[in-house]
């Protein structure tokens, strides 16, 4: 039987009331993205979203779990991340503690074995509540999948084709209600084919024009619309630099957020100097942004 959150995934009747639903918690799809949201929702598959860092992926399954009403578990990926942080680890100085306690009671060693194995002294990390959600499937998002190494993912895929996790100790718990997975990779390398091919996948690009005001203004409602017209202008002129680390939309927000906050209405020159550590994190990116020219670009965008 369907759980209810998969019912209401499966009852969203087409793209359009997704973008209309994401669109009403302030993300701004464009038809490709919308498509295969809906796709992820109509097969329950995995979506694995991919592109450079700043674009939307991580808020992709934030907006998700806010639009079925329903809970998001995140597991944060890291070199090093190790199935202890992932899945669950025991207690140890509870397990201590409640052995030192039951020093004197004349408990068998299996019964106190048993104590200590039992349920409250599991420490749940992300994959295990995900697996354990007792209402209604949770949204499981694994952000940044690419900076876990390949042993880590080859255990994720396990998880994936049957969502179930065995803890020696306590057996085989298989999740009542199967978790809606979106994986995020900032591409700092390839994942597995096996991954990938488990999943829905759609690569996020830079936003165009259009879409990046509509995001500005969603986002920032009360910005001035000559300064959100100018700021996405110079912001998409200079992703066509060439830089080592071009702006994302997070870039796009924090600038715009900052020049909101000094009072501007419009760019000049002198503010766009003085902020361009919004847009550029490293030296070379700023002497290119200046090197082309800070005045002519804003003269380009009107
Ligand atoms: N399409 C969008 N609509 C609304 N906000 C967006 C969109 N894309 C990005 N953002 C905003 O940009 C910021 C960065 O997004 P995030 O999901 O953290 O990026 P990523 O995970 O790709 O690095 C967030 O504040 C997010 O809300
Ligand atoms: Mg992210």
């Amino acid at each position: 039987m369907a759980t209810p959150t998969l019912a209401k995934a499966r009852a969203v009747q087409d793209i359009p009331a997704v973008v209309r639903g994401f669109e009403q918690l302030g993300y701004i799809t464009d038809p490709s993205l919308a498509t295969v949201v809906f796709l992820t929702l109509k097969l329950g598959k995995p979506l694995l979203l991919e592109g450079h860092a700043g674009l939307g992926k991580t808020e992709v399954a934030k907006v998700l779990a806010a639009f079925l009403g329903t809970r998001l578990i995140r597991l944060q990926c890291y070199e090093g991340l190790d199935v202890n942080s992932a899945v669950y680890e025991w207690n140890y100085q509870k397990q201590l503690l409640a052995i030192k306690i039951e020093e004197n009671t004349g408990q068998s060693i299996i019964e106190k074995e048993k104590h200590i194995f039992g349920r409250e002294f599991l420490m749940e990390r992300p994959l295990l509540q995900a697996v354990q959600e007792v209402e209604i499937s949770p949204v499981l998002l694994v952000d940044e999948v690419d900076r876990a190494d390949e042993a880590f993912e080859a255990f994720l895929l396990e998880l994936l084709s049957d969502f179930q996790i065995t803890v020696p100790e306590l057996g085989t718990i298989k999740a009542k209600h199967p978790p809606l997975v979106v994986l995020t990779s900032n591409r700092s390398r390839e994942l597995s084919d096996a991954l990938k091919r488990r999943c829905l996948y759609h690569w996020i690009e830079y936003p165009t024009l259009e879409k990046e005001r509509k995001i500005v203004a969603a986002r920032l409602p009360g910005i001035a619309d000559e300064l959100e017209r100018q700021v996405v202008g110079f912001v998409q002129s200079v992703r066509g630099l060439n830089l080592i680390k071009s702006p994302g939309v997070a870039e796009t927000l924090d600038w715009a957020q900052a020049l909101m906050a000094l009072g501007k209405t419009r760019l000049d020159s002198a503010v766009v100097e003085e902020t361009l550590g919004c847009l550029s994190k490293s030296m070379d990116d700023t002497a290119r942004i200046k090197a082309a020219g800070i005045e002519k670009m804003i003269a380009e965008v009107g």
